[in-house]
This record gives C-alpha cells, structure tokens and sequence, in this order.
C-alpha cells in the first residue's frame, strides 16, 4: 500500500485546483449525486471532497488507509471515517447509497477488485471525479520514461478517467472546461520533489536521471493548455455486469 502519512501535512497544498475551479466542480457534482443521500467517499484524505459535500447536506462515511490524512478530514468536521482497505471493506452490503472516487483508482494495487467491493456495499451508483488533460502533461512523460528505464508501475495509471475510457459511464458532467497557461517547471518540481506517488518507488539515481532529461526536453518554461474536470456516474447495475 502507498502511505500517504508522509505527505498528509502538506497534501492540500499541492491540489492544482482554485478554490473557484473547486466551487463550481462541488457544485457540479452536488448535482450529480442529489438523488444519493449517505455516500462511502473511498479514499477520503484529508476530506478534501467530504467536508463540503457534508455542508451542503450529504451524509458521507469517509474510508483511508492513512490515518494522518484522516486526521486532517477530521478537523474539517469529517467525523464518519473507517481505517480501511478499499481492497476489503468492513462494511456490510448495500448499506450505501453512492459512492465517491477522486483520485484513487491509480493507486491501488487491484482496481478490479477495489470497483467490485464499493460496489458490494452500494445501491445505486459510483460517482468519479477527474481532471482530463488530453496534452502533455510531466505526469505522463514521467510514466513513459519510467518504463523506458524497465520500471513501468503495476497499477492503473490512468485512473478514473481510464475507468472512463473503458467503460462509457451513464451520465457525463462537464465541471470547468478551459486553456490555461502552465509552467512546466512548477509542474516539475511537483515531481522533483516526491509529491507525486509515480515517483515513489523509483531508485534516487533512476530519479534523477528522468528529471534530468524531462528537464533538457523543455523547451518552452509555459504551455498552453486545455483543462477539463469531469464527473462521471455508473450505474450499480451496470458496473455489476460489465467490471
Ligand atoms: C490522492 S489521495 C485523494 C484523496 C481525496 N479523495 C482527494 O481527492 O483529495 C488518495 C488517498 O487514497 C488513500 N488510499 C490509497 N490506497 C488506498 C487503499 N488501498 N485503501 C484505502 N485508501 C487508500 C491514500 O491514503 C490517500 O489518502
């Protein structure tokens, strides 16, 4: 399991979203989850999501491994948290409404078998937040130069909106669609400095070495490019047959 204990103090600060770009993506998916009530929010964090979707009336049971991330959920009002693995939930069936996933299919080490369980425990559908970047982003020159190097992860690094690609979800909400003008080095010290889990695993000298040569292949220091926060939901149902 990846252990977030680490990062926890300082995991908030390293979201790239506004905090205008996270009101309208609330709003949006306060909106695709408003026939749900009680919502499992699988890999809760720091509350990031559950804190102000509690505020706006949803009643959320958040669940992590880490319990530094969770304790940041908690001063924020997240009192619903179950130390767990999404692998195996100690939770009884269908005992949920929705279920909630932000940024936590591409780190488990089974996805499969994490979709089957929250869909054990829930009756109506899973909901999925994700930013969609279809240009060059250093996320993924990381991941194809890892791979070059003969350390590819064994996880699914595509995420939610891979689990999008496959599977075409039953409703679709479009939460910010614009350009946006990047640094790219900002972006890479994000990567530099072990933020990110894709750099976790890999040898110091590897490390270096791939943030070296990212480096050397920029060009331009800013990037234009197209942002996109999707929320995506599937049915119960349909997810019961197809995964
Ligand atoms: C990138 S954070 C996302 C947190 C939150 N959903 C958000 O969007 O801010 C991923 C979280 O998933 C948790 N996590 C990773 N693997 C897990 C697993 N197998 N079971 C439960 N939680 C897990 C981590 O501890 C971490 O808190």
């Amino acid at each position: 399991l990846l252990n977030f204990d680490r990062i926890a103090p300082f995991y908030d600060t390293t979201r790239s979203l506004s905090d205008d770009d996270m009101r309208s993506v609330l709003e949006t998916l306060s909106k695709a989850i408003t026939d749900s009530h009680l919502i499992l929010d699988a890999g809760v964090g720091t509350g990031r999501f559950a804190a102000p979707l509690m505020a706006e009336g949803f009643e959320i049971v958040g669940v992590d491994v880490s319990v530094e991330m969770m304790k940041r959920a908690l001063e924020k009002g997240v009192e619903n948290l179950v130390q767990a693995d999404l692998h195996k939930l100690p939770l009884r069936s269908k005992s949920f409404d929705a279920f909630l996933m932000v940024h936590i299919l591409h780190l488990v080490a089974d996805w499969k078998v994490v979709v089957r369980e929250t869909l054990r425990v829930c009756r109506q559908k899973l909901v999925a937040v994700f930013e969609d970047v279809s240009d060059f982003t250093i996320r993924r020159r990381y991941l194809e130069l890892r791979s070059e190097y003969g350390l590819p992860t064994t996880r699914f690094d595509d995420g939610e909106r891979g689990l999008a690609k496959i599977l075409k979800p039953d409703k679709v909400f479009i939460a910010l669609d614009r350009a946006e003008r990047v640094n790219l080095y900002e972006e890479l010290e994000h990567f530099e400095g072990l933020k990110s889990t894709i750099t976790w695993e890999v040898p110091e000298e590897t490390h270096s070495i791939i943030i070296a040569r990212i480096k050397e292949s920029i060009t331009n220091k800013t990037l234009e490019r197209k942002k996109r926060y999707v929320i995506a939901s599937w049915s119960v149902d349909r997810l019961n047959v197809e995964t």
